[in-house]
């Protein structure tokens, strides 16, 4: 069921009119359900209670520590891939021990990071890695408890970019290669080999795929075990598809069936990865139109929201469904448009070729199923402050990430010594500054920008270039 439905001609979420949110906190804004975000991890996390597994919410996804907290309280555990998102997990109450580490590239600080912090699992990806963490965790007089991640050489028949499961991915073991370094990890200081661990990719419309996968994984654990060597945890990814246009995913009672088909025999402890699919749906992006411009051959809603808050579209061709905040009346009359962003580029298009109803400046629309891998993407391309997030509750909302003010935005950046006007008090001072300084001395003062710290005092303006031509 949907928490973001028409009530009376107006998109609420949950009891919360978005109209509303959009007057109080501005647009554009991500919206989340706390009920769908409930929902969604029980649906999932019930579905395999049977199954002796834990279910760790890919962060990825969307790591928002109060999204993260209403998933923790459900009983979630985290699946991480960088230091900054195990700090996340840990900061919204997320125990060490329920977070597992996956990733290609950790560096040994973070390695040293999570093993302080008790992390509960290492997803190694590769021989280097399983040598690098045992040096750490040996030095640190820790033990680090790994599953290895193999690449079954499976395609998961999903958008390119998020395949990872495929031989020509960088991502985990390759197949062939997984039992020997297994056996090399039992001999090395500071691992606990504990298992495997498997993940082909996102947005998985079918179970096909996750079969093939398991059953490479069921059979090495087989050899594992026949040569000897303990297998007792399989890590068996995310990737759970959702609907964003007219898919039809499997429903996670029927994923776990197939799981319990493939894996109940081998009596191993489960860990589950989803992000998407609990995340997904419970959010939305709120957008204002700025412009509607009718173009030659075509018409261009122009909103306020663009591809630096919501990148899937540019990025992967994604599609999200588009609605006006205001339902509009049966029987009106739509036609084709485009929802584009501000953004300086072709590829700013959040909604291609949409039948959309007679729009103007200052509707609201959304954009559906953004609460996975929106937010967590955004940047501030075009020097834009990315969208605030909000969560719902009921009849209560709160902003669970502010808007980013201009003042933040351009504090980020520091003026490099040799441009400030200060350089030139300096008695060291290299010939190139010197050339700099005389050039202080002649020019103008700056104009000022405000409360950003680069006050007019340290902007080093240059004469004759950059100024509009005088007559
Ligand atoms: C290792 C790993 N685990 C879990 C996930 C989450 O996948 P999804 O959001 O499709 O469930 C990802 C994302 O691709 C991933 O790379």
């Amino acid at each position: 069921m949907s928490h973001f439905t028409y009530r009376d001609g107006a998109l609420f979420a949950e009891d919360i009119p978005l109209a509303r949110i959009a007057g109080e906190v501005g647009t554009p804004f991500y919206c989340y359900s706390t009920a769908a975000l409930t929902e969604n991890y029980l649906a999932f996390a019930d579905a395999l209670a049977d199954l002796n597994g834990l279910v760790c919410f890919a962060l990825k996804a969307n790591s928002n520590l109060a999204v993260i907290r209403t998933l923790a309280r459900l009983g979630a555990g985290a699946d991480v891939v960088s230091e900054g998102e195990l700090r996340q997990a840990l900061a919204a109450g997320i125990p060490a021990h329920k977070a597992v580490f996956s990733g290609v590239g950790k560096t040994r600080t973070e390695m040293e990071f999570a093993l302080t912090a008790g992390i509960g699992q290492f997803n190694v990806e590769s021989a280097p890695e399983l040598d690098a963490l045992s040096h750490v965790a040996s030095g640190m007089g820790k033990t680090a408890i790994v599953a290895l991640r193999v690449n079954p050489d499976v395609d998961a028949q999903t958008h390119h970019k998020i395949a990872t499961g495929r031989s020509e991915d960088k991502f985990g073991i390759a197949y062939e290669d997984s039992a020997a370094l297994y056996a090399r990890g039992e001999t090395l200081p500071g691992i606990d080999m504990a298992g495997l661990a498997v993940h082909i990719g996102s947005q998985l419309i079918s179970l096909g795929p996750f079969r093939a996968a398991f059953q490479r994984v069921a059979g090495l654990v087989r050899e594992l075990r026949s040569a000897g060597l303990g297998v007792r945890r399989l890590d068996l990814g995310g990737g759970l598809g959702i609907v964003y246009d007219s898919e039809e995913p499997p429903h996670p009672t029927d994923y776990a069936a197939m799981v319990r088909d493939e894996m109940a025999d081998l009596d191993c402890e489960l860990v589950f990865e989803p992000g998407r699919l609990i995340a997904g749906n419970a959010g939305v992006l709120v957008t204002r139109v700025i412009f509607v411009k009718h173009g030659a051959s075509k018409r261009f809603v122009i909103v306020d929201a663009a591809m630096n808050d919501l990148l899937r579209p540019s990025l992967y061709d994604a599609h999200h469904g588009v609605e006006p905040v205001i339902e509009p009346a049966p029987g009106a009359a739509l036609s084709r448009a485009d929802v584009v962003g501000p953004i300086c580029e072709t590829g700013d298009v959040l909604a291609g070729s949409r039948d959309l109803p007679a729009l103007e400046d200052g509707d609201l629309l959304v954009l559906r199923s953004a609460g996975a891998y929106g937010a967590v993407m955004a940047s501030s391309y075009n020097t834009r402050p990315p969208a605030p997030e909000i969560l719902v509750n009921g009849d209560q909302y709160d902003v669970i990430r502010a808007r980013q003010s201009y003042d933040i935005l351009l504090a980020r950046d520091r003026m490099s010594d040799w441009l400030t006007v200060r350089a030139s008090n300096r008695r060291s001072r290299s010939s190139s500054t010197r050339q700099q300084i005389a050039l202080t001395r002649r020019s103008a003062p700056a104009p000022s920008v405000g409360s950003s710290p680069l006050t007019s005092a340290f902007i080093l303006p240059r004469p004759g270039i950059n100024r509009l031509p005088t007559r």
